[in-house]
This record gives C-alpha cells, sequence and structure tokens, in this order.
C-alpha cells in the first residue's frame, strides 16, 4: 500500500510517517520545499502546495491512501483531483470544534468554518474517508509555557479550573497510522482527546513536579488572555474561538462532569488508554528547563 501524507513536516504528520513505515506502507511525503525537509530513509519526498492544485499534479499517482491536512478553499478540487489519480481511502486531521453546537457562534465558530468545509468535501467524494476531530494538542503548551516557566518560573492561563483533556501528539499519529492502513475506519469520525480531564492549574502542578521545582499558576481574565495571545501571533479569529464564552450548563442542558471531556475513541481504536499530560511533559522536559 502506498500512503501520500500531507503536513509530513508537521507535529503530526512527521510522526505517521515512521508509523506508516513501521507497518509496512511505501511512504511517499508532501512538502511546499522538499528539499528543507529531513524525511526517515525510504520516503518519497513530492512538493506540492494543498493551496494551489495545480502543483498537485503527479503527487497522487499510484497512491492508495492520502493522510490530508485540511485548507478549506482548496479541499474539494484537491480531493477530485486525489479521486481521479486512482487514490480510494483518504484520512482526514480535522478538528473536535466541528463538534460544538453551530448555531451558538456562527462567526466565531472556527471548527464550523475552517474543519467542516473540508470533511464535506472528503464525504461527498465518494471515496473511503476517516475524519480525525483531535482535541486540544498538548503541543499547543510548547509555544505558550516555556519561555515564562524558564524565565520566572510561573505559567499565565485563564480559566484555571476549568477541564479539558488535551491529546498528545503521538496518540494522534497512532490513529492516523492505523485509519490509513487498516480497514474498518470507513465512515468513522474519531474524537480524539486524551485519556483524563487536567485544568489549567493542574498542568502547572504537572511541570512542576518534572522540573523538581515550585512553579505558579498565574490566573489570567479573559481580556488579558487575549491581550497576550495576540502578542504571540495568535490569529485574532483563533483567540475569539478559544475565548469564546460557551452557553451556561442551564442552557446546554450538560452537567459538570469534568470526564464529559474525554473521549473513548482512542482506547476503542487503539486498544489501550492514551498518553498522559505527565507523560507528554516528560517526552518534552528539555523545553521546561
Ligand atoms: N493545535 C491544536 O490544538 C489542534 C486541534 C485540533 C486540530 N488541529 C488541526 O491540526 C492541524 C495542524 O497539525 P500539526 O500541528 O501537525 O501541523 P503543523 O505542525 O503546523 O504542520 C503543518 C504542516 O502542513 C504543511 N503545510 C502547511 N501549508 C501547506 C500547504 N499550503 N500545502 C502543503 N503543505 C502545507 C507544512 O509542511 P511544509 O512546510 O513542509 O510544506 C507542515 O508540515 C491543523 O489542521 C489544525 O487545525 C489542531
Amino acid at each position: 500500500m502506498r500512503v501520500l501524507v500531507t503536513g509530513a513536516s508537521g507535529t503530526v504528520g512527521s510522526l505517521v510517517v515512521p508509523r506508516l513505515l513501521e507497518r509496512g506502507a511505501a511512504v511517499r511525503a508532501l512538502s511546499r520545499d522538499p528539499a528543507r525537509r529531513v524525511f526517515p530513509e525510504g520516503v518519497e519526498p513530492v512538493a506540492g502546495d494543498l493551496e494551489a492544485p495545480t502543483t498537485l499534479d503527479g503527487v497522487f499517482d499510484g497512491v492508495d491512501a492520502v493522510m490530508l491536512y485540511p485548507h478549506p478553499e482548496t479541499a474539494e478540487e484537491v480531493v477530485r483531483r486525489a479521486r481521479a489519480a486512482g487514490v480510494w481511502r483518504i484520512v482526514l486531521m480535522s478538528s473536535a470544534s466541528v463538534e460544538t453546537d453551530p448555531g451558538a457562534d456562527t462567526d466565531h465558530n472556527y471548527g464550523h468554518l475552517h474543519h467542516r468545509p473540508v470533511e464535506e468535501a472528503v464525504e461527498r467524494s465518494g471515496l473511503e474517508w476517516t475524519h480525525l476531530r483531535g482535541g486540544e494538542f498538548m503541543v499547543n503548551d510548547l509555544d505558550s509555557l516555556p519561555d515564562s516557566v524558564r524565565s520566572e518560573g510561573v505559567v499565565r492561563a485563564p480559566r484555571g479550573d476549568e477541564p479539558a483533556a488535551p491529546v498528545h501528539e503521538a496518540d494522534m499519529a497512532d490513529v492516523a497510522a492505523a485509519a490509513l492502513v487498516e480497514g474498518g475506519h470507513h465512515g468513522r469520525a474519531y474524537v480524539i482527546t486524551g485519556p483524563e480531564p487536567v485544568t489549567p492549574a493542574e498542568r502547572t502542578a504537572v511541570i512542576s513536579r518534572a522540573l523538581g521545582r515550585e512553579i505558579t499558576f498565574v490566573p489570567l481574565t479573559l481580556a488579558q488572555a487575549r491581550e497576550l495571545w495576540l502578542a504571540r501571533g495568535v490569529p485574532p479569529e483563533l483567540c475569539d474561538w478559544l475565548l469564546w464564552e460557551p452557553a451556561t450548563d442551564e442552557e446546554t442542558g450538560t452537567g459538570s462532569d469534568p470526564q464529559e471531556c474525554v473521549s473513548p475513541d482512542y482506547e476503542r481504536v487503539m486498544g489501550r488508554p492514551g498518553r498522559t499530560y505527565a507523560r507528554w511533559v516528560a517526552d518534552h522536559l528539555d523545553a521546561f528547563r
């Protein structure tokens, strides 16, 4: 089986590639600039830009399955070209944000603006498809936490006591590789979260324990968080979405059980629990030192 991995130099895609090789697949890795990328031995690098479908001529030839990163404006055309070249399976990097109520905040609903149109293009294609609806990635914390941990011994974040179940990038890659080469995943939209709820204040405590020194959690208001994230280069529309205040539990009818944010899908697909936040911190400890 030959698999084309788009985003092959990215956080998740770069972990999918070795998993596919281990499973015996032939791997073609797409990059806009393959000469500047290093892929494992045996991988076939190809050049192409998902935002300019005419650059994809030939990249799908001989390919059975594609791991697709979302580009909403061109998804329909990219999928059409894949199908015309003989691709019969697509595994899409989507987002759990598509599962939130679209009526709740149409203008700021990142999932419905960015990811759902790509899911629809894939579903319409007539090909075998699997959506990987990833929850918040643990690896986002590498952008936001290490600087202040290293220089001041603090973590600044809003909503310190609000649990989430962030997912390890390796867990995303595990499910992607399984869906790409195994049967039995067609028509499934897997929500992939971490195995346990953890609040920002608890994450700080995990980092503190791993480093063996006191790291203090400093709560931010939503306005302070927005200011900090914009200064870090987070796009305004993503800030809006991340800081959007959902309807109250009474309005949505949901309870306050922290386990509600944990999806069973990783364990169902892989037959084992996903990696914890403590495991993720251990895997990236050098960044916090
Ligand atoms: N972060 C989260 O919390 C989260 C949660 C759920 C879902 N997601 C989704 O996950 C995806 C990000 O995954 P990631 O962290 O693995 O990505 P990443 O590390 O940002 O890597 C993105 C990859 O996409 C490639 N790429 C970017 N633009 C391209 C284009 N126009 N044509 C071809 N390739 C292009 C880049 O390769 P080259 O530079 O080599 O071309 C790069 O390898 C996004 O779709 C995001 O919405 C993220």
